[in-house]
């Protein structure tokens, strides 16, 4: 009686090889993270980015979103973001198909290899700016360095390296740095001109950058400032009969812009592996504000919740010292959702906007979001 037959003998070969192939390949995904599979996606800045993070710090209602009517449209729950649904990051990470980035301060979550959200609203360059009720973008530097040391702990060395190099870094920081002097009583644009306070908030963004740059980022995703001086919130600081747009907090977002972009192709040249995906939220936001219809909304003024004059009374939902407030029915026609935020719906095509170039707008660049999250 043979023991082997050939055929026998070449099966027990194969069956011998498929086990020891999938043996190391259980052994590899335990004990040894492939880095070089992630690409994570970071976030840094202010309300039109934070996941929740306010709802686990000393704040107050203006700076939280942590009830209802908020979220009504996706989550049906209020999770913190200040719009009725998703945010650009949360259709950016679909759209790269990874889970939604968790906010840093959501309790239990330490899992950082998909990235984390460290964004806080109303959250500026400059410490100054709403301070005591925001998370400063210093500060999320900070706990981006916790995570930092964490990565190096769980992967060694070059690891985390890799996986920091592939990340996605994006930011929206800069909106209230220029809002705050306008909503509360300060006269600090009496002290400085306009060119002074700009440079004084590229200073502290671009410092941030640079400093997450030498903890490894090399990709950049940025987000221009919006036409300030156009949002439901703005319009009312100016007198009843005017329906027009603040003209001077617009044009400080414009002088921003202007700066941002020369700064970010100043690194781009001096800094090795440097690169970055502006994307002009100004233009397509303007856009939107004035031909709604373009964009399959109907309204690009009013906003669906608040109170007043263009509803931008920061009354939604009630809880922040006035306890009346209007919402419109169907927030998928509208481009604004608060006094301040936009839909859902306007989210989600800024954010296709991001990730590919498309026919009709090339308002993202050098790179596209999509550019970044395939191997480069
Ligand atoms: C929260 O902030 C308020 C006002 O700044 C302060 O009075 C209070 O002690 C703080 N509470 C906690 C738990 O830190
Ligand atoms: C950062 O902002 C502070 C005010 O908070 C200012 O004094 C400082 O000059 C700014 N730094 C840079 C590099 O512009
Ligand atoms: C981006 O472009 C690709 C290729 O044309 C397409 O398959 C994809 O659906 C687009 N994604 C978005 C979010 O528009």
């Amino acid at each position: 009686m043979k023991f082997f037959t050939t055929t026998s003998f070449i099966f027990f070969h194969i069956f011998f090889i498929i086990a020891l192939v999938s043996e190391t390949q259980t052994l590899g995904t335990k004990t040894n993270y492939r880095s070089n599979k992630y690409i994570p996606l970071f976030i840094f800045g202010d309300s039109y980015l934070d996941a929740g993070n306010n709802n686990c710090i000393n704040t107050t209602t203006y700076d939280q979103a942590n009830f209802l009517p908020y979220g009504e449209t996706y989550f049906n729950f209020p999770t913190g973001r200040f719009s009725d649904g998703r945010l650009i990051s949360d259709f950016i990470a679909e759209y790269a198909n990874i889970p939604l980035v968790p906010p840093f301060l959501q309790s239990g979550f330490n899992q950082y290899y998909n990235g984390v959200n460290f964004a806080s609203g109303g959250a500026g360059a400059l410490v100054e700016t709403f301070q005591g009720s925001v998370i400063p973008l210093k500060t999320q530097a900070r706990n981006f360095k916790k995570v930092t040391t964490w990565l190096r702990h769980k992967l060694g060395n070059s690891d985390s390296k890799t996986l920091l190099s592939n990340g996605v870094y994006m930011f929206s920081i800069g909106s209230n740095d220029y809002l705050s002097p306008f909503l509360t009583n300060s006269d600090v644009l009496k002290y400085y001109s306009h060119l002074e306070y700009v440079s004084m908030v590229i200073g502290n963004f671009t410092s941030t950058i640079k400093e997450i740059y030498k903890r490894g980022a090399r990709k950049f995703a940025i987000l221009n400032l919006p036409p300030l001086g156009c949002l439901p919130g703005t319009r009312i600081l100016q007198s009843q009969e005017k329906a027009s747009c603040l003209e001077e907090l617009s044009s400080l977002a414009s002088i921003h812009n202007q700066a941002l972009n020369v700064v970010l192709l100043k690194f781009e040249k001096q800094l090795n592996g440097f690169k970055f995906s502006l994307y002009d939220y100004n233009s397509d936001v303007t856009q939107m504000i004035n031909h709604p219809l373009k964009y399959g909304l109907k309204e690009g003024k009013l906003a669906c919740c608040g109170s007043g004059r263009f509803r931008g009374k920061y009354s939604c939902g009630g809880k922040r010292g006035d306890k009346h407030f209007e919402l419109c029915e169907k927030p998928n026609e509208y481009l604004f959702w608060d006094s301040y935020h936009l839909t859902e719906s306007a989210y989600k095509q800024l954010a296709a906007r991001m990730w590919n170039h498309t026919e009709n707008s090339r308002n993202i660049g050098p790179y596209t979001i999509n550019d970044f999250f395939q191997d480069m």
